[in-house]
């Protein structure tokens, strides 16, 4: 397989009913919760991408059995002190900010040494905004550069709980923070501003000791001990970030529509959904439901008239944080000038997504102002483009290809996108849906 894809033309029109894979936040936090239970866990449609068999595998090297046949994955854990391995262990947590943060949580501790590892992109990210408040339980940390990976940890038996104010809006943060917290005598405390709440509903649906106090801004979350975790059976829901894609692609052309089935459409999580709506794309949730506390629905898309621009609420920022480079397409076809803000954060990603957007929508013919932590797209709805465009060195950031495909797909020009197989990460069957598209 050649390591790039050719655009050369838009798609055409389509109606489709379409499913996405796997959730990958809930994916991973299933595999570690169930390394923690009494008992083998089951989930079905587990999101089989190199973050989640990167859980897998971690887990895997703390001594604890896994077994994947078809669309079946179970793990075999051996209680909330189950782990079993050697002094001076190597974990490799490879692309995922996720595992290789909430990770350093479960291992508080050990008392063992662990070094924690990752790819190239990871290496670079922040790690101190987690060790620095895992620290605090007494947990010791050293950092091989400044604040990324390498990493080692040590832990100790006796934590002592804490309170601690989480406000860049981070889950990977947060969750770390709740999983330490569930190994100390007291009751932990976080003062944290609002963001995707996965974990906590896995508390909940557990029952395990955790109280929230829910206010405007941010959440007050308590975590006291847990002795045992019950195995847990769980079908995953797909992912809504993965489905972002394509409810941009219709977004973005004209006689369109589409079904994605089956989607997990927590709140937590549906920026792009309220951001697009604003927009005035008709999007629709029909057959919802609620399975173990997360809300899912079939979401449903159509074409819009027109497209409005934004001036972007920054209280979205997190709940939309992943899917900013598509939704900045839906501004660069927007009848006016579109403003996002706060958005700091977005350069902390896989690679530097800010700096990525402003470079493509630039490529594309569009006039773009950015700062370090905002955005102003001058939107133009009968955007058409006519030139080659080669992307590549984008540290292999799986939201940076599939964002360019879908401004290929949808704008025309001759694109050659470098790093295909970044999908890998969390998408692997994306191109393979925009395949039956054309059909
Ligand atoms: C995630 C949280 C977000 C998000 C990431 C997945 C999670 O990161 O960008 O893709 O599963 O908790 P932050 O918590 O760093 O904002």
């Amino acid at each position: 397989m050649s390591n790039f894809v050719l655009i050369k033309k838009e798609i055409k029109n389509f109606n489709k009913v379409i499913s996405v894979s796997g959730d990958k936040s809930i994916s991973i936090r299933w595999v570690l919760f169930s390394s923690l239970a009494s008992g083998v866990s089951e989930a079905k449609n587990l999101l089989m991408s190199e973050d989640v068999i990167a859980a897998i595998n971690l887990i895997k090297k703390l001594g604890i059995k896994v077994k994947i046949k078809k669309n079946l994955c179970k793990i075999y854990g051996e209680g909330f002190n189950g782990y079993k391995y050697k002094n001076n262990l190597t974990l490799d947590a490879k692309n995922s900010g996720t595992l290789g943060r909430l990770i350093l949580g479960l291992l508080v501790n050990s008392t063992k040494k662990i070094k924690l590892i990752g790819d190239k992109s990871l290496s670079k990210r922040d790690f101190k905004r987690i060790s620095s408040p895992l620290s605090k339980f007494g947990v010791k940390f050293k950092h091989k550069n400044k604040f990324g990976l390498p990493l080692e940890i040590k832990g100790i038996k006796n934590l002592k709980p804490i309170f601690y104010i989480e406000n860049r809006g981070s889950a990977q943060c947060k969750s770390s923070i709740i999983f330490a917290g569930m190994r100390t005598q007291g009751k932990t405390i976080i003062k944290a501003k609002k963001s995707r709440n996965h974990t906590e509903l896995f508390c909940k649906y557990l029952s395990l000791p955790l109280r929230i106090k829910s206010k405007k801004k941010f959440d007050l979350i308590e975590i006291k001990k847990v002795d045992k975790i019950n195995p847990i059976k769980y079908r995953i829901p797909s992912d809504i970030s993965s489905a972002a894609f394509f409810i941009v692609l219709v977004a973005l052309s004209k006689k369109s529509s589409i079904r994605i089935k089956s989607v997990n459409i927590n709140p937590s999580r549906t920026g792009v959904i309220k951001i697009l709506t604003k927009m005035g794309i008709s999007i629709n949730f029909e057959n919802k439901k609620i399975y173990k506390g997360e809300p899912i629905a079939d979401i449903c898309v159509k074409s819009p008239k027109v497209i409005k621009s934004i001036n972007c609420p920054s209280n979205l920022n997190s709940e939309a944080i992943d899917e900013f480079l598509i939704i900045f397409l839906v501004a660069a076809k927007a009848n006016g000038i579109s403003y996002f803000k706060g958005l700091s954060e977005l350069n902390k990603k896989e690679s530097p997504r800010l700096d990525w957007a402003f470079r493509i929508l630039k490529l594309m013919g569009i006039k773009t102002f950015k700062t370090n932590n905002s955005i102003k797209i001058i939107g133009n709805p009968k955007l058409k483009v006519k030139k080659n465009i080669v992307i590549k060195n984008f540290l292999k950031d799986h939201r940076v290809f599939m964002t360019c495909v879908i401004a290929a797909l949808s704008f025309g020009g001759k694109w050659k996108i470098y790093d295909q197989d970044s999908i890998r990460t969390s998408f692997p069957s994306f191109l393979k849906i925009i395949s039956d598209l054309k059909k």
